[in-house]
């Protein structure tokens, strides 16, 4: 079935999760519906969607998997059954931060596909269709059997960063993210290059062991799916402006930033952190969030 009729938005419990499904049913001109939500005594949640219509609706919730994650995946399959049990035909799970993406392989005999898992799950609780920011490898979206979408943030980031080409140089922080930067350089015409990174599979421990750009004497922006410890942006941060960079600044698609990540990115001389409101804000003073919501709203009217 084709897109575009989304009549009801249900904002997920948490801040960020109500600060895009107001913006995702302002611009669709959505109803937007609210949710009860409590903890039982021994820690079980409770919802309850109030406040609008589903009946043979086509609705959206959104839910983000902030921390602590395994929670919001629970929240968010439990959304999706109350929304059936009102009698919604079509639902769509906006999830701007998709929890367990970067466990999407086997990397040590043994361990699991999270992301699969996940993904599935949120299907059997009867998702149709799934909206995400940035979902670290965008194959993993094979795994969920409805349609999904993977929107792209990097453009907006750039523009809030004042990301000037040819001059500016985007760096990905690993090869794994070189693809990313790659994109993002050819659609504003900069240079690009990446940095080499290893990190311990069993300790999680990341050096760096080389770089392949030149950023010498130009204002150096990092592309990343992810900070989480700041550890890899701080590691990227101090080689660049070792090797000549005038300044470094990060464009980042979720800002987990765990305690200690802030000062970890300033003390290794990242100038600004431009991240997109897929997560809760961060009383970091050096992050500077960028809507997305208009991205995403475009992505479900053609859904
Ligand atoms: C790794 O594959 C990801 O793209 C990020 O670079 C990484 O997860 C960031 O984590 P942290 O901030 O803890 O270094």
């Amino acid at each position: 079935m084709a897109g575009g009729s989304w009549s009801a938005v249900v904002p997920g419990v948490d801040e960020a999760s109500g600060e895009v499904a107001r913006g995702v049913a302002g611009r669709l001109g959505a109803s937007l519906c609210s949710v009860h939500f409590k903890r039982f005594p021994d820690g079980e949640e409770y919802v309850r969607v109030e406040g609008c219509s589903l009946r043979g609706s086509d609705a959206v919730v959104v839910q983000t998997m902030a921390k602590p994650q395994s929670s919001s995946l629970v929240t968010a399959m439990i959304l999706a059954d109350a929304v059936r049990g009102l009698g919604a035909e079509r639902v769509a799970l906006v999830a701007p931060y998709m929890a367990y993406a970067r466990q999407d392989r086997v990397f040590l005999e043994g361990e699991p596909v999270s992301v699969r898992a996940a993904l599935k799950a949120l299907y059997a609780a009867g998702y149709d269709v799934l909206v995400t920011v940035e979902i670290h490898k965008e194959e993993s979206l094979r795994f969920f059997p409805g349609r999904s979408y993977n929107v792209y943030p990097y453009i907006e980031l750039a523009k809030a960063g004042g990301v000037e080409c040819p001059g500016d140089v985007i760096v990905a922080p690993d090869l794994g993210a070189l693809r990313r930067a790659e994109k993002l350089a050819s659609s504003l015409g900069c240079r690009y290059g990446h940095l080499v990174k290893e990190r311990d599979r069993v300790t999680g421990e990341v050096r760096l062991k080389g770089a392949r750009v030149d950023a010498s004497g130009a204002r150096v922006f990092i592309i990343d799916d992810i900070v989480s410890t700041g550890g890899t942006i701080a590691l990227a941060s101090r080689a660049l402006l070792d090797a000549g960079a005038r300044s470094v600044s990060v464009l980042v698609a979720h800002y987990l930033g765990l305690p200690g990540a802030g000062e970890k990115l300033r003390s290794s001389g990242v100038s600004r952190v431009y991240a997109a409101n897929t997560l809760p804000r961060s009383r970091d003073d050096i992050v500077e969030y960028v809507d997305v919501s208009g991205l995403i709203a475009e992505v479900l009217r053609e859904a």
